[in-house]
């Protein structure tokens, strides 16, 4: 841990001019860490040099969006063709009608889309949507379940559940929104029997939530649950799409969403966010068949910018056959085998998880089902390997999942392991 003081010295004095014009001295607090972040001057391929010239093996590749890597030769010359052509036409274009089309041609319940920045504003007009098609008002999401800040969306988070994830969310803002718990059908069965929602909104598998698998019965039963009520079940795939199958999650269980909201990996390194869904219901984000007050608003200065159409085009063309999906996915699970037997044989109390090439570990013996094993687990021991591992060249920021993208080769996967075995090792000596 000390090396890594020693070997930071350039970004500690950037953060120390950053704590000057940004809270918390970051951009978004998820970038924190302790004693301060290292800042990256370069990204190619698995790694991320900082400013002090360290290398790191990058598990986190850019919050999940990046499966091809950093800086993917494939998408890069692509970008840069367009650029010289334009960044931001503000006028309709081919690029957005083909990103579409391939969109829609991938995962299975999309028909129709509408492009975003970011996958918080796709899931903010998403329960638009959906509260436009239903004429209803509440609606539900999954305990642990991460969506972005959008206000009606941003509770039961991190436990405590019960408090106010975030300052400055209205009674009125809240009001609406039900928490129901995740993996257990038993329960979301009696909420969902009290209530009419427009839509139910899950993660297919929690991301920050814990790297949590929902079990296949579960978002089955959902699924009838939802078609029962009356209420349109969203799959928020923003994490999963074009990661678990080219379909996404709902490929991959075999469930059907009414609509799909998408972001990270589509954009191809660039912002992005998405909504899909059948014709029915994405019409009426068209004021020319619903007049106001019927008509569900969507819109934004960068929508569909012909970068990120170019780049996302390019990537998901880069998915399309399956290959890389699957490979990365037997790698998933090799790996987290090998990780679940280095703890293992220094009989340390730690879960493996996750699903495809997600993976997460998390100090305790308890099974991980939900979000609340993930907080009774040991957060001190994960922080304090996540640090170790970041201090040694492999970075996983402090306390998130991993994931692994295709640029990832064996060496990267093996200097995990062994520095995990190293960490494990040090772990012994001071307990
Ligand atoms: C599942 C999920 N939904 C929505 C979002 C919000 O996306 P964005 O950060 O692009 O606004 C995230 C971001 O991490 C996410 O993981």
């Amino acid at each position: 841990m000390n090396h890594y003081l020693d070997d930071t010295q350039k970004s500690k004095r950037l953060y120390e001019r950053a704590k000057h014009v940004f809270p918390a001295g970051v951009a978004y607090f998820v970038r924190h860490m302790e004693p301060y972040p290292f800042y990256t001057v370069k990204a190619k391929g698995s790694k991320l040099v900082d400013v002090d010239g360290n290398e790191y093996i990058d598990f986190w590749m850019g919050h999940f969006a990046l499966i091809l890597g950093h800086s993917p030769p494939t998408i890069m010359k692509q970008v840069k063709r367009q650029i010289e052509k334009g960044t931001h036409y503000g006028t309709c274009h081919e690029l957005e009608i083909t990103l579409a089309e391939q969109a829609a041609k991938m995962v299975p319940s999309a028909e129709m889309v509408r492009f975003t920045n970011s996958g918080t504003e796709a899931v903010m007009y998403t329960i638009r949507l959906a509260r436009s098609y239903t004429k209803r008002e509440k609606i539900a999401k999954l305990e642990g379940g991460w969506h972005g800040g959008y206000d009606a969306l941003h509770v039961a988070v991190k436990p405590p559940l019960n408090l106010a994830q975030s300052s400055g969310l209205t009674e009125g803002a809240m009001k609406d929104t039900v928490v129901l718990p995740f993996n257990d059908i038993n329960r979301v069965e009696k909420a969902m029997r009290r209530e009419k929602f427009a839509a139910v909104v899950v993660e297919p598998v929690l991301g920050a939530g814990g790297c949590i698998p929902a079990e296949k019965e579960f978002l089955k039963a959902l699924r009838e649950l939802c078609s029962e009520n009356g209420a349109l079940l969203v799959f928020d795939e923003v994490i999963t799409g074009f990661r678990l199958a080219t379909g996404g999650a709902q490929q991959f269980f075999n469930v059907l969403p009414d609509l799909t909201v998408l972001g990270k990996i589509l954009g191809g390194g660039f912002p992005v966010g998405a909504i899909t869904g059948p014709r029915e219901i994405m019409e009426f984000m068209d004021p020319l068949l619903y007049e106001r007050p019927k008509f569900s608003f969507h819109g934004g200065t960068f929508c569909a910018n012909p970068v990120t159409m170019t780049a996302g085009l390019a990537m998901l063309r880069a998915l399309e056959n399956g290959e890389i999906i699957s490979r990365l996915n037997r790698r998933g699970d090799k790996m987290r085998q090998e990780l679940a037997d280095v703890f293992e044989r220094r009989s340390l109390s730690v879960q493996v998880v996750g699903v495809g090439s997600l993976f997460h570990t998390h100090f305790t013996d308890e099974e991980i089902k939900d979000v609340h094993a993930v907080f009774r687990a040991d957060r001190e021991k994960l922080r304090q390997y996540h640090m170790y591992l970041t201090a040694n060249g492999v970075f996983l920021l402090t306390a998130k999942m991993g994931a692994l993208s295709a640029a990832h080769n064996e060496q990267d996967v093996d200097k995990l392991l062994s520095e995990t075995e190293n960490f494990t090792k040090e772990l012994r000596r001071c307990y």
